[in-house]
Formats: C-alpha cells, sequence, structure tokens
C-alpha cells in the first residue's frame, strides 16, 4: 500500500437523502410504500436517524470529521405538501440548517429530488405523467429563491435511472408498476425536468446577481463487463448501458433524446450540466451462456471477488474506468457524488476508502478533473427497499438511541480530509 496526495483544491464530504435520515414525513410515496409492507426487514423510515430533529449535533459531527462540502437533499413532499402550496417553515428549516453549514465551513451541495416523491405527486403518476415537468420547475423556483443566496452548488435529481428502473422495470420500488413504456416516458420527462431545472437555476441565482452557479444530476454510473466475452454479450453489455445510463448521460447533458426515447434536441443543443455527478458503486457481469428468454441475458456478481453485506462486488478500479471514459467524452470537472458500501462490521470500509480515493489520484494523476468526493454515506440510513439493516456509515447508528458512534473507517476518512490525501503513518495506523 503507497500514500498518496490530492490536490489542495479537492473537497471530500458525504453524501445523506433526506428520506433516507430525517424521519417524520408522512406525506411522500415511501413512506407509504413502508406502511403497506414492502421493506426487507420489516423497518420504517419514520424515524430514520431523526436528523430532523437533529440538525445541530449532525453538523458538529461533520465538523469534527472535518468534512469540507455535504451533499444533502431537499424533502419536496415537505416543501410543497399540497400541490401549489408551500410551506413556508419547511423551506425555513431548511434554511437554517444549510446556514448552519455555512457557518461550520461546510460546503452545500444540494439535490432537489432524491428518490421520494409528495403523495400528490405520486397519486397523479409521478414522473411517468408529463406536468411533472413543470411542476419540478416550479418547486425548484421556489427553492432557489428560497435557499439561492446560501447554495451556489445544485443536483437536480438523483440517480434518475435507479428511480425507474426500480419503479417501472424490475419493481420492488414505488409504484412498482411494472412497462417499459412508462420507464422510458418516465426518462423522457426526467431528462426534459432536468434541462428546464438546470436553467431555472441559473436564471433565478442570475437575476439575484450570483454568478457562481453549478448545476449536475447525481448520475448512477456501472460497468457492465461481459462473461466470456463473446460478440453477444458484448452486445448485450452495450445494450444494458445504453437503456440504463446513456439514455440519461447524454439527455440531461446534451440535451439529446437517443432512440427508443425519440430523436433530436427537443429543448435545443446544449450544455446542461456545471459537473458531472457520478455515483458509484460496482460492476455487472453479462453472462449470456445457457438458454435464457432474455436476449440480453443475466446479469451476474462477478464470482471470484470480495463482495460487501448486500453482496455487491467491491470494485475499485471500475471508479478509474467509469470517470476516465465521460471525462474523455465531456472534459468537465467530476464530482463523485456517491460512493460508499453497506458493512455493518466496519471490516472493510476503511480499505474501500483507500482503494477508491487511490483511484481518484490516478485520475487526477492522468489529467482528469475530480474536483470532489462524497462518501456514501455520512451515517447509518434507511436504505430503502433493505430498510435499516443495511449500514453505509461512517457514523454508526444505534436505532434504539439514536445515539452515534464515529466507526474507525470515519476517523480514517476524517484523516484523509484533514491531510488531503494518506500518509505512511495513516497506512501503518488503519490499514497494516
Ligand atoms: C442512492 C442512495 C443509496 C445508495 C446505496 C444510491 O443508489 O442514491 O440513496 O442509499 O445508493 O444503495
Amino acid at each position: 500500500m503507497e500514500p498518496f496526495a490530492l490536490p489542495e483544491s479537492f473537497l471530500l464530504g458525504t453524501a445523506t437523502a433526506s428520506l433516507q435520515i430525517e424521519g417524520g414525513d408522512r406525506n411522500n410515496s415511501w413512506y407509504r410504500w413502508v406502511q403497506t409492507g414492502h421493506v426487507k426487514d420489516g423497518t420504517s423510515c419514520i424515524i430514520a436517524d431523526d436528523h430532523w430533529n437533529r440538525v445541530t449535533e449532525d453538523i458538529a459531527l461533520m465538523k469534527q470529521l472535518r468534512q469540507q462540502t455535504y451533499r444533502m437533499s431537499l424533502e419536496w413532499s415537505r416543501i410543497e405538501p399540497a400541490r401549489g402550496q408551500f410551506d413556508k417553515d419547511a423551506i425555513g428549516h431548511y434554511r437554517l440548517e444549510i446556514q448552519q453549514l455555512v457557518n461550520a465551513g461546510i460546503r452545500p451541495l444540494v439535490t432537489l429530488h432524491h428518490f421520494s416523491n409528495p403523495l400528490w405527486l405520486e397519486d397523479a403518476g409521478a414522473w411517468v405523467n408529463p406536468a411533472v415537468v413543470d411542476l419540478f420547475e416550479r418547486y425548484t423556483a421556489y427553492v432557489v429563491e428560497n435557499l439561492g443566496d446560501l447554495v451556489s452548488d445544485w443536483c437536480t435529481i438523483n440517480e434518475p435511472n435507479v428511480y425507474l428502473a426500480k419503479g417501472y422495470v424490475t419493481g420492488g420500488w414505488p409504484p412498482s408498476d411494472i412497462s417499459i413504456t412508462k420507464y422510458f416516458r418516465g426518462a423522457r420527462n426526467m431528462i426534459t425536468a432536468h434541462i428546464k431545472s438546470y436553467r431555472k437555476i441559473h436564471q433565478v441565482r442570475a437575476s439575484n446577481g450570483y454568478n457562481d452557479t453549478m448545476v449536475g444530476v447525481a448520475n448512477h454510473l456501472r460497468l457492465f463487463d461481459p462473461k466470456q466475452g463473446n460478440g453477444r454479450e458484448r452486445w448485450a453489455a452495450g445494450m444494458y448501458e445504453r437503456l440504463f445510463q446513456e439514455l440519461f448521460v447524454t439527455g440531461m447533458c446534451e440535451g439529446r433524446l437517443l432512440s427508443p426515447l425519440g430523436g433530436g434536441y427537443p429543448l435545443g443543443e446544449g450544455r446542461y450540466f456545471d459537473f458531472l455527478g457520478i455515483n458509484y458503486y460496482t460492476r455487472d457481469i453479462v453472462d449470456c451462456s445457457g438458454k435464457s428468454a432474455n436476449p440480453l441475458g443475466r446479469l451476474e456478481v462477478h464470482e471470484d471477488s470480495q463482495k460487501n453485506d448486500l453482496g455487491w462486488e467491491l470494485y475499485p478500479e471500475g471508479l478509474y474506468r467509469v470517470c476516465k471514459k465521460y471525462w474523455d467524452r465531456y472534459h468537465t470537472p467530476i464530482f463523485i457524488t456517491e460512493n460508499g458500501t453497506a458493512d455493518a462490521k466496519d471490516a472493510f470500509r476503511t480499505r474501500y476508502i483507500y482503494d477508491h480515493l487511490l483511484q481518484v489520484s490516478r485520475l487526477i494523476e492522468d489529467g482528469v478533473d475530480v474536483q470532489r468526493y462524497y462518501h456514501w454515506s455520512l451515517m447509518d440510513n434507511f436504505e430503502w427497499i433493505e430498510g435499516l439493516s443495511a449500514k453505509f456509515g461512517i457514523v454508526a447508528v444505534d436505532y434504539a438511541t439514536l445515539e452515534r458512534t464515529v466507526r474507525t473507517s470515519g476517523w480514517f476518512y476524517a484523516d484523509i480530509a484533514k491531510h488531503r490525501g494518506v500518509t505512511e503513518k495513516m497506512i501503518q495506523q488503519y490499514l497494516a
């Protein structure tokens, strides 16, 4: 293991999402999903980490962990509890939270949509209904009018592909309404909504005198590697990549609708991103051997790999490959908006952080402009369909007492933030 250094300007932080940590909100699609018995371990998001009531404590923890930036999301259902009605107290709460972050010297990156929908939107067909585009734009405008003086960095939508794939292709997430047509319709609406929201954020902040706005999407990007490498598998891997990722990246970054979404540039050709947000976790192996009804074969986990608590392959080189690929295409700064692992015993997270940040340092050496890294996640939280039992935090949360305890990997990460890299001494202390 070797020491490495990151540039002085590089920012290290953590990421969370409102529904996963806040608790207390019953007005969203995920709370209803939980109520109808869909979560594997039977737990709920109704308390989660009770972050809504523990903002000050949690920001103190971030400061103790030397976080330089924090990616958080806003719960649309709190801010606009009924269609067209905005809640001053909710936006006021977020304003106070963000003000505290800024006061603590932690730069906020704020996500407008992270999987959960207000019930009124869910019941109107959510992101499959084209009306969502204008509704999201109006919500964006309200938020940026109210928070834009404190926040320059924005993510419009988190992982549109994961949201739609789980809701409309594989099922399991709300609304679990399986229909490939709805997947594509939703993709078109999310692309359009992103572009309009991108323009709106710039426009509102510019009209208030700010010219440092940065807007992007948190794209979930994986690798699809053929198992045997034959022509059919390579074709299938390409199809997965196109349908799961390329439609979204190309649509949201350039405004171009690839087939089967249509074609051309309905909102005009452009560059609708100031940074490329990449959420990277793992890769899939595409296996087309044997008989399968699916022309795309099966997605598998690499056989001989080390896996996390959820069975995902640990594959740090994938972070290098994904970032390099999109850097070569767009030459736009990259923020790693999420990267992390489920490890209840904190047995391999320290090494995971080392291995992935080593890839980041290699990328930077090779001329790729990676500017930030957000570890998923600050603390254990409600991991969607897995419930509270999947542990992604560098801080452990005891759900009986809600007490927070920094894991060893958390102290390691804090040291990385302090030294902007990993020293020989840290290798001895944490990794030997
Ligand atoms: C999501 C997070 C989630 C994490 C780990 C990402 O897909 O944005 O909300 O908790 O992965 O599964």
